[in-house]
C-alpha cells in the first residue's frame, strides 16, 4: 500500500492532482478505506496485525499528504507571487516628450541676442488700427507703397497687421518724449501671400532705437553683431540701398553665403549674398506724428522674416512646412 502511495504522490505537480491521490487512498472507496474494511474477510487472529498495520500506514499516508499539501500550496503561492511581481527597478515606457517650434527656436534665438546688446521685447495686438500700421508710418491712405504688404482688412480701418512696426509706433507714443528707447517687437503678422516662400501668416523681429544721435553706423554695428552671432562669425554683411517710407535713408541687409548656425554651415549658391532684413533710420515725420522732436532726437528700425531666417539656419526650401504640423518634420528638430 504504501509503497504504491509512494509511486502515485511522486508524479503530483500540483494540489489538484494531490487530491485525487488523496481520494485514491483515503476516500470512502479508497484503497486504505478498503484494506480497512476487507479485515473482516481475514482470519480473526490476525485481524488485529494487519489492522494495525494498515493503519500505520494510513497514518503515514495522511501526515505525508499534508506535508506535501503545504509544500505544494506554498509553491504554487510564490509562482504565483514571482508572476505578478513589479519590478520598480525597471526604467519605464517613454513618455513622447513635446518639443519647441523650429520658429520658437529661431525666435527665442533671436530674442536672446538682441537682448543681450540691451533690447527689451515689446508686444502688441495683431488685430491693429490703419493708423498705427500704415498712417503713423508714413504710409497715408492713398500711398501706393500700400501695395508692398497686400493687407487683410477686417472693416475700413481695421486690419491684421502686415508687419510689427506698429507695436514701434505704440511704443515710441506711449514713451515720447522720453529716451532712450531700444526694443524689438518679435510676433505674427499678416499678408494676403501664399506660395513656397510667402505664407498668410508669418513671424517678424522688428527693432527700434531712439535717442540723440543715434547714427546710422550704430544700426549698421547692431546688425553686423547681431547676424555674426546667429549665422557664425565669419559671416559678411552688405547693406544696399533701398525704399520704406518709414526709414530713411533706406537699406537692404544681406549676408555672405556661408552660415554657419542652426544644424553646421553651409553654403548656399547663386550671387554669393541672400537678402535678411530691411532696415533704416526712422524717417522724421515718422518720429514727429509719435511726439518726438525729429531736430532733437534720431533713431534706426529694421525688420526680418522669422521663418526666412529659420529656412536659411535649417536648410529649408518651402516655408509651408513650419504650418502644415507635420509631425515627421517638426521631430527633426
Ligand atoms: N516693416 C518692414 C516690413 O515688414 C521691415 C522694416 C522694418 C524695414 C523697419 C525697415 C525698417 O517689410
Amino acid at each position: 500500500l504504501w509503497q504504491s502511495y509512494l509511486y502515485e504522490v511522486n508524479k503530483v505537480s500540483n494540489l489538484t492532482e494531490l487530491q485525487t491521490v488523496k481520494v485514491k487512498f483515503l476516500g470512502k472507496k479508497g484503497e486504505v478505506t478498503l484494506a480497512l474494511k476487507s479485515l473482516k474477510d481475514l482470519p480473526p487472529d490476525i485481524r488485529p496485525e494487519v489492522g494495525q498495520k494498515i493503519n500505520a500506514v494510513k497514518k503515514l499516508i495522511e501526515e505525508d499528504l499534508e506535508k506535501k499539501e503545504q509544500e505544494l500550496a506554498q509553491k504554487a503561492l510564490a509562482k504565483k507571487l514571482e508572476q505578478e511581481a513589479i519590478d520598480v527597478t525597471l526604467p519605464g515606457f517613454p513618455l513622447p516628450l513635446g518639443k519647441l517650434h523650429p520658429l520658437t527656436v529661431v525666435q527665442h534665438r533671436v530674442v536672446e541676442i538682441f537682448t543681450s546688446m540691451g533690447f527689451a521685447v515689446a508686444t502688441g495686438p495683431e488685430i491693429e488700427k490703419d493708423y498705427y500700421n500704415f498712417e503713423a508710418l508714413n504710409l497715408p491712405k492713398e500711398h501706393p507703397a500700400r501695395d508692398m504688404q497686400d493687407s487683410f482688412y477686417i472693416t475700413e480701418e481695421v486690419l491684421l497687421r502686415t508687419h510689427t512696426s506698429p507695436v514701434q509706433v505704440r511704443v515710441m507714443e506711449k514713451f515720447a518724449p522720453k529716451l532712450p528707447i531700444r526694443i524689438i517687437s518679435p510676433g505674427k503678422v499678416y499678408r494676403r501671400d501664399d506660395d513656397a516662400t510667402h505664407s498668410p501668416m508669418f513671424a517678424q523681429c522688428e527693432g527700434l532705437a531712439v535717442d540723440r544721435n543715434i547714427r546710422f553706423s550704430d544700426l549698421k554695428g547692431v546688425l553686423l553683431t547681431f547676424i555674426k552671432e546667429l549665422f557664425g562669425p565669419k559671416t559678411k554683411m552688405r547693406l544696399r540701398p533701398s525704399y520704406f517710407p518709414f526709414t530713411e535713408p533706406s537699406a537692404e541687409v544681406d549676408i555672405s553665403c556661408v552660415m554657419c548656425g542652426g544644424v553646421g554651415c553651409k553654403v548656399c549658391k547663386g550671387s554669393g549674398w541672400l537678402e535678411i532684413l530691411g532696415s533704416g533710420m526712422v524717417h522724421p515725420r515718422v518720429l514727429e506724428m509719435a511726439g518726438y522732436d525729429s531736430s532733437q532726437v534720431t533713431g534706426f528700425a529694421f525688420g526680418m522674416g522669422l521663418e526666412r531666417i529659420a529656412m536659411l539656419l535649417y536648410g529649408i526650401d518651402d516655408l509651408r512646412l513650419f504650418y502644415d504640423n507635420d509631425l515627421r518634420f517638426l521631430q527633426l528638430f
